[in-house]
């Protein structure tokens, strides 16, 4: 088994996720990389693909990413997880949906179901955003009443966790029926 963990990331939270389910894969010569740095899917036998939500939608790079490996997933045991806060479906944009809805249309242009997919909660730090970035949020946190870019830290290392361990439950599963068939 060797496993590859690939994510985009513009300010470093999907990364620091990313780098949380290394920790927790099981014993072996596994990868995490960005999307960009992916040569080639042929060693692995599993790939979990991580994108942070921007605007209700994926990084470039991981569209990118999906559509021109779109063959290969085929063959792969596929986990795949968002990025965004309210991931809980109380929406940054007023859409009591926002993340959720956002992570369906993730699904959906994958080639392949996934075994297992989540969402996960992301962080903002107001210090890092560039000039675009941060007159969008200024603009959004404005027409909500509130001063200024809160810090917010969704993301928690035991979601990333529990992320690997039921994708691995979920392979099991998978094996098992196979075998069946
Ligand atoms: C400009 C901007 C737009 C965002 N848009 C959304 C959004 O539409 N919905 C949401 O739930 N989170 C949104 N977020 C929150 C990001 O998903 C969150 O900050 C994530 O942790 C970013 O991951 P990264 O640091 O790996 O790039 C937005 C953040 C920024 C800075």
């Amino acid at each position: 088994m060797k496993i590859l963990i690939a994510y985009g990331t513009r300010y470093g939270t999907t990364k620091e996720i990313a780098h949380w389910m290394y920790e927790r894969l099981p014993d072996g010569d596994h990868d995490v990389y960005p999307v960009e740095k992916v040569k080639s899917l042929e060693p692995y036998s599993h790939v979990i693909i991580g994108s942070p939500l921007y605007d209700d939608d994926l990084l470039e790079e991981v569209k990118t990413f999906i559509r021109e490996r779109c063959s290969e997933f085929r063959k792969l045991h596929v986990g795949v997880f968002g990025v965004a806060l309210h991931h809980l479906g109380k929406g940054l944009y007023g859409n009591p949906d926002g993340g959720l809805a956002y992570f369906d249309r993730f699904l959906k242009n994958l080639p392949v179901k996934p075994i297992y997919s989540r969402l996960l909660g992301g962080a903002i730090h107001p210090e890092l955003l560039n000039d675009e970035d941060r007159q969008l949020l200024q603009r959004f946190y404005e027409k909500h009443g509130t001063e200024g870019i809160p810090f917010q830290q969704e993301a928690k290392k035991s979601e990333a966790w529990q992320f690997v361990e039921k994708f691995f439950q979920y392979c099991q599963v998978k094996e098992k029926l196979k075998k069946r068939i």
